[in-house]
């Protein structure tokens, strides 16, 4: 009987014991949000749990001073709401860095929709259709196209519920359609004028360029390349484009475990964020880092570590604002594509001047970059 007693409590008290770091976890995580909230120097994030999929769908406006706030919605799986909310808090500031050093009039902004793990995809449709018409209820506080996860099909399909504030609708349904050409034109020019600091001439001809991501900016960069005369080489996790490369159109691909540890003139990371860090910047062989993803650095510090390896680095927002800018452009500010493909290629003298800052100043390029876009954003 009183071992019984004994063991009931014991129990008790492991029932208790359990509720208590229930309760820790939830007030810490509770605390995590918040605290990352504080932190954050933007204006406004909107939450909503989509019930009937178990999504998260964030929507981060960072500094709409410039513009209204305008950014890509990222679709992806994601460990939790934390990894998402930041994630979006991130890439929402990057478009107003990214705005702001090209001096385009558009706020930072950014989506995230966070997919759970048993993510139905049956249910895909209607989660955009539900999207949209969040978007639409903002009344044009926040304007989007697409980012990883998300094509210009999706866009067709969020614009059913979300019009009018959806860019990049196909073709078919009024839009200008992808942006992964106009992107891959502004690294290009960015390309240029890192071969003008290393070289003092812009030509890419017989430069060898590593391409990580042959998908939606990788490919036209890769053939804007060759039309150029440079020698591509390229990584890829996806068969079918390793096929199409290596084996049809004859470029060398390179494994993805060996990208850091291959010689080249120019990396362009095309693929997804946080690949330069302080365990890949001292194996890099290049002599720049000049690419379409975004957020390609781990942290502030990493821009320091390239500086110090002599390693020129063409900040992402400044250099991949191209797909952005032409849609925006032809979309809502009635530019020909001609004159779209012209004002892309001012991201040439945009980094020309942040390479022209860093180098009299003796401070790394994104510092540089930073320091042009805050005095747009924060100074009077
Ligand atoms: N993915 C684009 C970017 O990061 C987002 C975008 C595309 C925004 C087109 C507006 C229009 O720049």
């Amino acid at each position: 009987m009183l071992v019984k007693e004994n063991d009931h409590g014991h129990q008790r008290i492991s029932r208790i014991r359990t509720r208590v770091r229930i309760c820790v976890f939830f007030v810490l995580k509770g605390g995590i949000l918040e605290s990352l909230l504080r932190q954050w120097d933007g204006e406004e994030v909107m939450i909503r749990f989509d019930h009937p999929t178990g999504a998260w769908i964030i929507i981060a406006l960072h500094n709409t001073r410039l513009g209204i706030g305008t950014g890509g919605t990222r679709m992806k799986h994601y460990s939790g709401l934390q990894e998402a909310l930041q994630d979006a808090m991130k890439l929402a500031e990057s478009m107003s860095y990214k705005y702001a050093v090209a001096d385009f009039p558009r706020g930072g902004a950014k989506a995230v929709i966070a997919l759970p793990d048993d993510f139905d995809t049956q249910e895909r449709l209607n989660l955009l259709r539900r999207y949209g018409k969040l978007v639409c209820q903002l009344g044009g506080l926040f304007e989007t196209g697409p980012d990883v996860g998300t094509s210009p099909d999706d866009m067709d399909i969020i614009s059913e519920t979300g019009d009018p504030y959806i860019f990049c609708r196909t073709p078919a349904k009024g839009g200008a359609g992808d942006s992964g050409p106009a992107t891959a034109l502004g690294v290009f020019s960015g390309m240029q004028a890192a071969c003008e600091q290393l070289f003092s001439d812009p030509s890419l001809e017989g430069k060898r360029v590593l391409v990580q991501g042959a998908g939606s900016v990788g490919k036209p960069l890769i053939r804007l390349l060759l039309e150029a005369g440079a020698e591509v080489l390229f990584t890829e996790i996806d068969e079918p484009a390793i096929t199409h490369f290596r084996d049809k159109k004859g470029l060398k691909f390179i494994h993805p475990d060996k990208i850091f540890d291959t010689p080249c003139d120019i990396f362009a990371p095309c693929a997804l964020g946080g690949i330069l860090n302080k365990d890949t910047i001292p194996r890099l062989k290049c002599l720049a880092v000049a690419g379409g993803a975004n957020n390609q650095l781990a942290e502030a510090a990493d821009a320091e570590r390239l500086w110090g390896r002599q390693v020129l680095y063409a900040p992402d927002y400044a250099i991949n604002i191209g797909g952005a800018m032409a849609i925006i452009g032809i979309e809502a500010m009635g530019w020909s594509q001609t004159e779209a493909d012209q004002k892309v290629k001012s991201v040439r003298q945009t980094l020309n001047h942040i390479f022209a800052i860093a180098k009299a100043e003796g401070i790394n390029t994104d510092g540089a970059a930073r320091r042009i876009a805050r005095s747009r954003l924060f100074e009077e």
